[in-house]
């Protein structure tokens, strides 16, 4: 299971869970993704609209969505536990230290984009940026998991 962290699970991590689960049907993979934040404070709630907008207007469904705060049993089952930004890398490493070896930051598959992790829409206003770095990052993930 491929597991995608951010803060509120509202915005970065529900855009790069459906775009990989996108990829995967696309794909005829059989890979299980999650998303979950570790701040939990939308826990509960739908992802953003302008989340759901995005993820639309690329012809990708967004309905099912469900925010979740991160807990130990996500990370055990995770293979490969990526993460948004460093302030959610401490967190997690905080959080369930002993998970250190699975934590990636996403923009570590995308060197060539310049960015070293990925802003936060919720204070940017930008989803597109985030759609445009999550959509280069997932192909090279899966590759790596395919590997
Ligand atoms: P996300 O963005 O981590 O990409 O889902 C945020 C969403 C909500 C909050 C912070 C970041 N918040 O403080 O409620």
């Amino acid at each position: 299971m491929i597991l995608f962290v951010c803060l509120g699970n509202i915005c970065r991590s529900p855009m790069a869970e459906f775009v990989m689960r996108d990829l995967i049907s696309r794909e005829k993979l059989n890979f299980q993704v999650m998303s979950a934040g570790t701040g939990g404070y939308h826990d509960g709630e739908d992802m953003h609209p302008k989340t759901r907008e995005t993820l639309r207007r690329q012809k990708i469904n967004p309905d099912g969505f469900v925010s979740k705060k991160l807990t130990a049993d996500m990370c055990g089952r995770a293979c490969l536990i990526i993460v948004m930004d460093q302030s959610n890398k401490k967190d997690v490493l905080r959080m369930f230290p002993s998970m250190a070896e699975k934590v990636r930051i996403l923009t570590d598959f995308i060197p060539e984009s310049g960015y070293t992790e990925v802003p936060d829409p919720w204070y940017t206003g930008n989803f597109d940026e985030t759609y445009r770095l999550v959509s280069a990052a997932c192909p090279k993930i899966l590759a790596e998991r395919k590997g």
